[in-house]
């Protein structure tokens, strides 16, 4: 296993290039299992969970080639319908080939993907759509089994207890498309990704409306032809690096990005004074001076992301003052809080709140990475303190971001790889 070595302290400069989502990637890929036809789609950041859903892919009984950032799908038989425990227990995206299994094969075994150190993560809202949509489930040695006659539209609600969910948005609309007649889906996850598979829908065939919205009407259509689709930006990687320039203390340019996606960080970074310029395509951060501190609340897209709170909050932990975090969507995604105190931070929990004492200075440490946006919160810590920080178990971070070494190395970074 390796571990990640960063000399800190100093600011970085010069330009970066984001890649595609990982977020639209997986459930995009698991839309190519709807049709028989040849799927290219392009700018697929190579990542551990890219690598992971294609090989799911193949054992469903896909072809997949991935040259440079491209991933061609095509058929060579039948589908298989069995999704196995190995694979989706690694990767939580996995389970949204559920949707498309049911509307293909009108079965499916999908291991079910148990928990993780960000919270339980259950994934009754994904059962409770399709059921409406006319799928039967039954629970069997830790798999879900649906089956199904046909699929019927219907109407169907997907608000929880934490609000909408991306992948159970996925799940049922992708299902909606080869469904007999009309779906409206009501508390619709509005995020970007599930926005981006909408469009891919669309360029198979589907027929969707209100994509982007929080009330989807999908018309089932009988069959979906193949598509080639380009792959948006990843909000969260753009969102990590304008966080990491503001920890740094650095001039930072930003390339390939969609700037309207992180507008709820923008908004929270404004208030904390830092300024941007922005045009088309590309955002300039610039921080020269001290910040204010400043609270968050997650919620779903187009509030502030869960998945940028651990970044947000390595930040506000070297912002002199007191500012509260506080998760709605993971009350339990605070794993980083422990790590950032052995860096020297004063960080407390109350329930789903970080109470954060900022202080001007973080100093390097040994720390341990517990999932990937806590590894990427460690990562921008270790590249602000002062001194040497090792961090290890960074397989996480490979899970989600691309090249970020080599980014990072390009931005003038101390930064190295050692085997433990
Ligand atoms: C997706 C993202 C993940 C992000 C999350 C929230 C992918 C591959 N992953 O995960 O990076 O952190 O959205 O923006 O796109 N919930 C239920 N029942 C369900 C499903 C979810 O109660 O059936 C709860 C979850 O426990 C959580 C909240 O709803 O509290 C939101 O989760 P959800 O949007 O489903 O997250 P994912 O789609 O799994």
């Amino acid at each position: 296993m390796d571990k990640l070595v960063i000399e800190g302290g100093g600011p970085l400069l010069g330009e970066v290039r984001i890649s595609g989502s990982k977020n639209a990637t997986l459930p995009i890929l698991a839309a190519t299992l709807m049709t028989d036809e040849p799927c290219t789609i392009r700018n697929v950041p190579r990542l551990r969970d890219t690598m992971t859903m294609i090989k799911l892919l193949k054992s469903l009984g896909k072809t997949v080639e991935f040259n440079e950032n491209e991933v061609r799908v095509s058929s060579k038989g039948s589908l298989n319908y069995l999704a196995d425990y190995k694979l989706v227990s690694t990767m939580r995206g996995s389970f949204c080939v559920l949707g498309p299994l049911l509307a293909k094969l009108k079965r499916a075994k999908v291991s079910l993907p148990g928990g993780c150190v960000i919270g339980i993560r259950p994934v009754d809202l994904h059962l409770k759509g399709l059921k409406n949509l006319g799928a039967k489930f039954e629970f069997e040695a830790g798999y879900v089994m649906g089956k199904t006659n046909s699929l019927k539209g219907n109407y169907v609600y997907l608000g929880g207890d934490f609000g909408s969910s991306v992948l159970a948005t996925a799940n049922v609309m992708m299902a909606a498309v080869l469904a007999r007649g009309e779906t409206i889906i009501d508390s619709a996850a509005c995020e970007p990704e599930v926005e981006a598979l909408a469009d891919f829908l669309m360029a198979m065939g589907a027929k969707i409306k209100g994509k982007g919205t929080s009330r989807i009407t999908v018309n089932g259509v009988k069959k979906l032809h193949g598509a080639n689709f380009s792959i948006c930006s990843d909000r969260i990687e753009a969102g990590t690096f304008v966080l990491l320039a503001a920890a740094t203390k650095s001039n930072i340019t930003l390339t390939g990005l969609d700037y309207t996606h992180i507008l709820a960080l923008i908004d929270k970074l404004q208030e904390a004074g830092l300024k941007f310029q922005h045009a088309d395509g590309w955002l300039k951060v610039k921080c020269q001076r001290n910040l204010k501190p400043t609270s968050i609340t997650t919620y779903p897209y187009p509030g502030f992301p869960t998945d940028l709170q651990a970044q947000f909050t390595t930040l506000m932990a070297m912002t002199p003052g007191v500012s509260i975090i506080t998760d709605k969507v993971f009350p339990d995604r605070f794993m980083h809080i422990a790590e950032l105190n052995r860096m020297g931070a004063n960080i407390r929990r109350d329930g789903n709140s970080a109470i954060i004492q900022g202080i001007k200075t973080l100093y390097g440490a040994p720390v341990m990475a517990s999932d990937l946006r806590a590894s990427a919160a460690l990562v921008i810590a270790g590249l602000a303190a002062k001194g040497k920080t090792e961090i290890h178990r960074i397989y996480h971070l490979e899970r989600g971001y691309e090249n970020l070494e080599e980014k990072l190395v390009k931005l003038g970074a101390k930064i190295y790889r050692e085997k433990e």
